[in-house]
């Protein structure tokens, strides 16, 4: 049993998360506001309102008519600003969108977290994971503004949820994109130097995925604050994901097998409550050997 949106405000609406959930919205026929800092002019959304996030008066505009909220707008990443820009930009955006959203009745949302919010991509060294595959349990070890801003994110989403017993879902993406921007380039440099790949756990997901994950998150039977890790069912590199680990992060307790290119993030928990399994996973030819260890480790 699904629910249907009367109208949901996507915010972010005009970067790449945010338009290919529109288009979704669009394509399932559900009226849709788009908010984002400037309007492009060609986004598939019946209302648009530019302007910021983090401003009530624009989002309190914004959101009106909308029972559902999508929140994608963010600076996705911690060299794309200051640090007070990302982390503060960021957690006031989601702050006041869902504030604002909960004020005007809203009780559906979903959020854009990060798979960076477990602090391996952007630490200023190399962490390990207290075991793999990830899931939504693992500790936490924030170490940049960005994962500290998503951390943050994800507390308010709960709050949210208790204070206005609201249905928030906080969805954690890994690297998004599709077979013609990020992943061709990705792949090539995990095959070169699969070590390039080990922050990020080698996982990726293709954007077309996270729109549907946003619209599963706000259409299915969901009560109360979920965390969810998403991810391909394979890796971007093509190398045996066993083979990867025992080399990049040897040591660290693997709690399942992960045969050949799986994902070594465990996804079990989105298909448990939204029935999402990834449809896309980039096309890379696998391959056994891994490049010389002493050329590959940095
Ligand atoms: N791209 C990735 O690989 C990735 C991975 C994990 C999580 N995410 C998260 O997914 C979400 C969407 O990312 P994306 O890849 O579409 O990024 P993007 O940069 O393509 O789009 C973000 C959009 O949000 C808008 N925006 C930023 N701050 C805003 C604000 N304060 N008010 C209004 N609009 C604002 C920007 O103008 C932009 O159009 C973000 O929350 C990001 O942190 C992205």
């Amino acid at each position: 049993m699904t629910r249907d949106p009367r109208r949901v405000l996507v915010t972010g609406a005009a970067g790449r998360l945010g338009r290919a959930t529109l288009g979704l919205l669009a394509g399932h026929g559900i009226p849709a506001t788009a908010l984002d800092l400037h309007d492009p002019g060609d986004l598939p959304a019946d209302r648009v309102v530019a302007g910021g996030a983090g401003d009530a008066r624009a989002v309190r505009e914004a959101v009106r008519g909308a029972d559902t909220v999508i929140h994608c707008a963010a600076i996705p990443a911690p060299s794309l600003g200051t640090p007070e820009e990302v982390f503060v930009g960021n957690v006031r955006a989601t702050f006041v969108v869902l504030e604002e959203a909960a004020r005007a009745g809203v009780r559906r949302a979903a959020i854009a977290s990060s798979f960076s919010v477990l602090g391996l991509p952007w630490a200023p060294r190399l962490l390990r994971p207290a075991y793999l595959p990830v899931d939504e349990a693992l500790p936490l070890q924030v170490a940049d503004p960005y994962a500290l801003s998503k951390q943050a994110d994800e507390a308010t989403a709960a709050m949210m949820a208790r204070r206005y017993d609201m249905a928030v879902v906080a969805l954690r993406f890994p690297l998004l994109g599709g077979p013609d921007d990020q992943f061709p380039k990705r792949a090539a440099a995990y095959a070169a130097d699969p070590g390039a790949g080990v922050r990020e756990l080698w996982s990726h997901l293709d954007t077309r995925d996270a729109a549907r994950a946003n619209l599963l998150a706000v259409t299915r039977p969901v009560t109360g604050y979920h965390v969810l890790g998403l991810a391909a069912a394979t890796t971007l590199a093509p190398y045996p994901t066993a083979r990867l680990l025992d080399l990049y992060l040897p040591g660290v307790v693997r709690r399942a097998t992960m045969p050949d290119r799986v994902t070594p993030i465990d996804v079990g928990a989105a298909e448990r409550l939204l029935g999402f399994r990834a449809e896309h996973a980039h096309p890379v030819t696998p391959v056994d050997d891994l490049p010389d260890p002493d050329v590959a480790v940095s």
